[in-house]
């Protein structure tokens, strides 16, 4: 077993990941798997799915090298567009792939947790496509701060229901898709969002969204002659994280996942699980999570509703304890640094979470100085624009 090959069969990725479910989930989670290993091998559907990629979502995205951004900090930095995609950002990849999964397994009904609301509105996109009923459970908190995207998934046929427990974030919203899961599993799909999870999401979710490494290391030969640098990838669950950085493992390309640094290193002002966390078990994997002596998890604080996430796919707990992949986070005011100079630099308006990867590339530009970087911008920001006008104070 290889770092390119993992999780083993019991869905480890070394010590991290595995399935932490009550028994009614154990059956649905090894029909999953026996479905996706199917899926995986069937070249009719994975033709389909590169079809709907390229003709649906758009992919290729693009790789920009963004050279007045670049000659401003003596960085080439070069941007992955996620945020071109249809809908807005990486999630696309994913709910497409496990829609059509989903289908394959007879499954007609699709739940998801969101945060940002740009998961939730990639489910609910695809639920429409493939003629799915979807329901989506979003924190409450979330709802104000994203409302964009609420009307963009109620537009599109969902259901939203709103969580009004814990912290109203993306937490409790994980936890009431799970429980809805629970009752309906019969003929109902967990459309995961990220590359968290009882295995076999983490595999699936990281598979799907890995076509953004594959493209971008052959868009940046092409343009360049060789691999970057580095790449950077902001991490909330890690899902843009893993599919930029699991072409390069152990390619000698400097793989950095940004955490959610917030207000401060308090606990409770961010949400940086690799950077301040310990192991334990939510969501039904074994991983790096913020929580209390206690094994209560702390709360947690993002400017990003993406990013505000007290855990982290295993995968990248165990990059991170292989060394495979370093993580850092950067601060709410450098994101939204960061944010303000992409969009005057380059008329791009970047996604809050998507911010944070290029806010620590910003402030750490010595580290990269002449260096070639390739940062994941996984959204665009439209959603956020509310949010960024109020701190910006324009
Ligand atoms: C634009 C964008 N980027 C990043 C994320 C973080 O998710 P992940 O770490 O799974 O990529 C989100 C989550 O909602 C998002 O909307």
């Amino acid at each position: 077993m290889t770092a390119l090959t993992m999780p083993d069969a019991r869905g480890y990725f070394g010590n991290f990941g595995g399935r932490f479910v009550p028994e009614t989930l154990a059956n649905t989670l090894a029909a999953l798997e026996e479905a996706y290993t199917a899926f995986r091998a069937d070249a009719d559907a994975l033709k389909t799915l590169d079809d709907m990629l390229s003709s649906y979502a758009g992919r290729p995205t693009p790789l920009y090298h963004a050279k007045h951004i670049s000659s401003a900090t003596g960085v080439r930095i070069y941007l992955k567009r996620e945020d071109l995609l249809h809908t807005g950002a990486h999630k696309l990849n994913n709910t497409l792939g496990q829609a059509m999964l989903a289908r394959y397994m007879g499954k007609r009904r699709l739940v998801a947790e969101t945060g940002a609301g740009q998961h939730g509105v990639a489910t609910a996109t695809v639920a429409a496509l493939m003629d799915m009923e979807c329901v989506i459970y979003m924190g409450e908190t979330d709802i104000e701060r994203q409302m964009p995207n609420v009307k963009r998934m109620k537009l599109l046929g969902a259901r939203v229901v709103p969580v009004t427990a814990g912290g109203k974030t993306l937490k409790d919203s994980v936890n009431e898709a799970m429980r809805d899961w629970v009752k309906n599993c019969t003929g109902t799909h967990y459309l995961l969002g990220s590359v968290a999870g009882p295995h076999p999401f983490p595999m699936i979710v990281r598979d799907f969204q890995s076509v953004i490494g594959r493209e971008a290391r052959a868009q940046m030969r092409a343009q360049t002659g060789s691999d970057p640098d580095a790449a950077v990838a902001c991490v909330g669950g890690g899902s843009n994280a893993a599919g930029l950085f699991h072409e390069f493992i152990g390619s000698g390309v400097d793989l950095i996942g940004v955490e959610a640094g917030g207000r401060s290193y308090a606990p409770g002002d961010h949400s940086a699980s690799l950077t301040y966390g310990t192991e334990g078990i939510l969501h039904g994997c074994l991983t790096m999570l913020l929580q209390n002596r206690h094994g209560q998890m702390d709360p947690v604080h993002s400017i990003s509703a993406g990013l505000d996430y007290p855990s982290v796919g295993p995968e990248h707990s165990y990059w991170k304890d292989e060394k495979l992949a370093r993580y850092a986070t950067c601060s709410d005011r450098d994101a939204l640094v960061a944010c303000l100079a992409l969009t005057r630099a380059e008329g791009i308006i970047p996604a809050l979470e998507s911010s944070h990867a290029l806010g620590y590339v910003l402030s750490n530009r010595r580290q990269f100085k002449n260096r070639s970087v390739i940062v994941n911008l996984s959204g665009r920001g439209d959603k956020d624009l509310d949010t960024i006008l109020k701190e910006a104070g324009i």
